[in-house]
């Protein structure tokens, strides 16, 4: 049985006169890998920001988890289940991997400031717990050789990684991706495609936005698709592919993928 994890109503977001998302619908089943394509300034990221509350929208509604989540704060809305990443790249560059890892379990701790300072039992129980869970994250996205690294020195594609990986540390129930293959090389962009597929098998809900048409149209289930702030498709990648708006937005007239 499909049931809804996340939904968007009607959603608008304009800057100034700049209509950024109007009017878009959508509906991201459990289990699902959602792709949202379209050309530079679509409104991709906007859209995406209202959905994690990055972002209030001029109009419309969020649900997730059967919940209305419309004007909850980002950190709330994390602690719900909802993991992100940037499309530009929001580490710690003086930190290692692994304390940016770490602080993605930061979310979950029963620790407080008291605690901290005082460095009493409950929290070297949540300082070592992280540490393994920290550990094994990395083990998990193959970045463990970078561990002890500043994630400033790191390579891009490397960097996105780490990203996910701190994501993941929030345990999700959905994530959403803000072009993670960017910057990647092509060996980088398989192994990630072949990870998020893994993370479906998991249970994982993905959204990637994406500008890697191969990418997308080998990874994703279903793909909605926004020009000019509105959605001009949605549907699986045949479906994407073969669409006459679509590939008028993306080529000019009468051009295929
Ligand atoms: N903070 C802002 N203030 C004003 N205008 C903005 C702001 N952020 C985005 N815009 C504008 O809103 C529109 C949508 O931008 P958005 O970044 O959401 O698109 P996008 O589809 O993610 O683009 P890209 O593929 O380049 O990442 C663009 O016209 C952009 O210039
Ligand atoms: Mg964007």
């Amino acid at each position: 049985m499909m049931s809804v994890l996340l939904q968007s109503k009607n959603i608008s977001k304009h800057y100034g006169g700049i209509k950024a998302v109007q009017n878009v619908d959508m509906q991201v089943e459990k289990g699902e890998i959602y792709g949202i394509i379209g050309p530079n300034g679509a409104g991709k990221t906007s859209f995406f920001n209202v959905c994690t509350g990055n972002l209030q929208p001029n109009g419309g509604e969020i649900w997730f988890d059967g919940k209305k989540i419309t004007g909850m704060r980002p950190a709330q809305i994390a602690t719900l289940g909802m993991a992100r990443t940037f499309q530009n790249i929001q580490l710690f560059n003086f930190m290692t991997v692994l304390e940016n890892i770490k602080i993605g379990f930061h979310i979950h701790e029963k620790t407080n400031i008291f605690d901290a300072i005082v460095h009493n039992k409950r929290y070297k129980t949540d300082e070592k717990m992280n540490h393994e869970k920290g550990v094994a994250l990395l083990e998990k996205l193959g970045l463990s050789e970078h561990a002890e690294t500043l994630a400033g020195n790191l390579a891009y594609g490397v960097q996105r990684r780490v990203e996910i990986a701190r994501a993941l540390a929030l345990d999700p129930k959905i994530l959403l991706l803000d072009e993670p293959a960017a910057g990647m090389n092509p060996i980088e962009t398989q192994n990630l495609s072949d990870f998020i597929k893994q993370l479906r098998n998991d249970g994982y809900t993905i959204i990637v936005i994406e500008h890697d048409m191969k990418f997308v149209m080998n990874l994703c289930d279903r793909i909605l698709v926004l020009n000019f702030g509105q959605k001009i498709c949605e549907g699986n990648p045949e479906h994407v592919k073969n669409d006459k708006l679509v590939n008028e937005a993306y080529f000019g007239k009468g051009t295929t993928f």
